[in-house]
């Protein structure tokens, strides 16, 4: 049984686009209502209960990537955390110069690392996942990778990699964007430094959610590379000077953007019901079905994932010459997933409100569009502004 009862989605769709936006969850609108009212009611009174809000959305995310709640904060965009965190990082590693990270990061991740290492005279070394691993030496100051490839959905051995980075002295940097919310996680167990993550993918916070950002016990008493009037010691004295924080709360830059917060907090309540053991094995399951199906009757697809369910995420990726036309076509046939550039459909499997119902109706929607080729009309081609 799924918890498709806590989302406000429509009955006649079926929706397969979580790791890009989450479906609405019906707590995030009467969480985000509440706020409206306590700003209407309180004006700038309110700001005495929303203050916290951050370290207390922080503290619920916390459970959901395995570390301590003091660890974890919920500010800014996820672009920006990594900007954050990355300037912090390398000067814990004064001696060394190289930035590594892979080639095919989102390339937010990819565009902040070469900003950073514009500003702080460092180099960014790129290379495929497979040489990762090969690549980690004593000359690399932080490792920067996101555990689920937003295209592939390729997913790394974080065990593996942080055990190898800490016996070389390389500070860790994990982008779980495409994980968190969806698998369980151990930023503790593994000892990962620094870590961010979207909270509008697969936890549902609406879109423009604020990010969370994860910084290891060991490095919080270092003053943060960014220093934001929040994460003053004292905001509120206004003083010219400079005072840090204690904590994780010293990662906070400007005013937390409490309506969002809110719709957020609302989402963060559907993960108090949740097994993330539970949700990724049948995530897992219907992500393999789908495979099956589609390599036993759509024989033209070619499977952009991992095969192995140990190597994957959430979501499926499968390339087509005609992609894009066919991601049209499956829309207006009710089943929302999503293209990437050049020739990747994607479907994102998230068993909060995805069943395996769903996956037999989207297989007859696809092999319908597929061999009847209904996606072969000029309107299906015509690329649409956001994809
Ligand atoms: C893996 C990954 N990292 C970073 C980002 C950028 O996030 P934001 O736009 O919130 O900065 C995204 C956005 O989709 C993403 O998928």
């Amino acid at each position: 049984m799924t918890l498709k009862h806590l989302f406000s989605l429509p009955n006649d769709i079926v929706y397969l686009c979580g790791h890009s936006l989450g479906p609405m969850p019906k707590m995030a609108a009467l969480c985000l209502q509440e706020g409206l009212h306590h700003w209407e009611q309180n004006l700038v009174g309110a700001w005495h209960d929303w203050i916290d809000l951050p370290k207390q959305l922080g503290s619920k995310i916390a459970l959901l990537i395995g570390s301590s709640p003091n660890e974890v904060i919920v500010c800014d965009s996820t672009s920006i955390n990594l900007m954050k965190l990355l300037l912090s990082a390398i000067p814990l590693n004064p001696n060394r110069n190289i930035i590594l990270t892979e080639q095919g990061n989102f390339p937010a991740d990819l565009y902040i690392a070469d900003s950073v290492a514009c500003l702080q005279n460092k180099t960014v070394k790129a290379v495929s996942p497979d040489a990762i691993v090969e690549a980690m030496d004593e000359q690399v100051a932080v490792l920067m990778l996101t555990h689920v490839n937003y295209r592939t959905s390729f997913k790394y051995d974080m065990a593996k990699i942080n055990r190898k980075a800490k016996a070389l002295g390389i500070l860790t940097l994990w982008d779980l964007s495409h994980s968190v919310g969806i698998m369980p996680l151990d930023c503790s167990k593994f000892e990962v430094d620094f870590a961010v993550g979207c909270t509008y993918k697969y936890l549902n916070g609406g879109p423009g959610a604020p990010s969370f950002l994860y910084v290891h016990q060991k490095h919080l008493n270092q003053i943060p590379a960014i220093r934001g009037w929040m994460g003053h010691k004292t905001p509120f004295t206004f003083s010219p000077h400079y005072e840090s924080a204690n904590g994780i709360t010293a990662y906070l830059t400007g005013t937390p953007n409490i309506l969002s917060m809110k719709a957020l907090e609302g989402a963060l309540h559907v993960f108090e019901k949740v097994d993330l053991a539970a949700l990724q094995e049948k995530s897992t399951a219907l992500s393999s079905y789908l495979i099956a199906q589609c390599q036993q009757y759509l024989p033209d697809l070619m499977l952009a994932s991992p095969f192995s369910s140990a190597q994957r995420g959430s979501h499926v990726a499968f390339s087509h010459p005609h992609a894009y036309a066919i991601s049209r076509a499956m829309i207006a046939k009710g089943v929302i997933m999503d293209y990437r550039e050049p020739n990747l459909m994607r479907f994102g499997l998230s068993p909060l409100y995805v069943d395996f119902a769903d996956i037999e109706k989207t297989m007859e929607i696809f092999r319908e569009v597929v061999q009847k080729k209904l996606y072969d009309l000029p309107h299906f081609e015509k690329k649409l502004k956001v994809t």
